[in-house]
């Protein structure tokens, strides 16, 4: 049963480290469901290229319409200049044209769905407490 636990946490341990991340990479000019209210069933995530890339949410500034676009994708860090490319969301000008977004990134599979705000976090806090749950409920049924 200990050799069981440990074969778990290396497994849990492989998988949080993973080679490439997935993202969802999607926008809402195309379809509509890549917008704020996110329908991630309608898309399947894509693994991303190289090991040095994080998942991303574009959101624009309203157009005169109203209409807000929303881009979700791989990033791969480094390809925006000046962004702060730390998890979370950061308004970034475009120092040649001005284009403004505010663009969010994560690093984990599939984390680019929603709002994202502190996203990442809570997605490993939820893995830890699973496996903690699940390790409880083993020996418990064991000794
Ligand atoms: C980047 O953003 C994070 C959190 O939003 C902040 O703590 C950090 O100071 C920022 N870094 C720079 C270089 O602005
Ligand atoms: C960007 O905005 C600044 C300040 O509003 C302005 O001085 C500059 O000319 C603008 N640059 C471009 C490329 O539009």
């Amino acid at each position: 049963m200990r050799d069981w636990c440990l074969i778990w946490f290396i497994c849990l341990a492989l998988i949080s480290l993973g080679a490439c991340i997935k993202c969802y990479r999607c926008d809402n000019k195309k379809n509509g469901a890549c917008g704020e209210e996110f329908k991630s069933y309608q898309f399947t995530a894509y693994e991303c290229i190289d090991q040095n890339m994080k998942c991303g949410k574009q959101t624009q500034l309203p157009l005169e319409d109203g209409w807000v676009g929303v881009m979700r994708s791989c990033y791969s860090l480094g390809s925006l200049p000046g962004i702060n490319e730390t998890n979370g969301c950061h308004y970034w000008i475009n120092p040649s044209d001005n284009f403004t977004a505010l663009i969010c990134f994560c690093d984990t599979d599939m984390c680019n769905v929603g709002s994202m705000q502190g996203l990442a976090s809570e997605a490993i806090t939820f893995t830890f407490v699973l496996s903690a749950v699940i390790l409880f409920m083993q020996s418990f049924l064991w000794s």
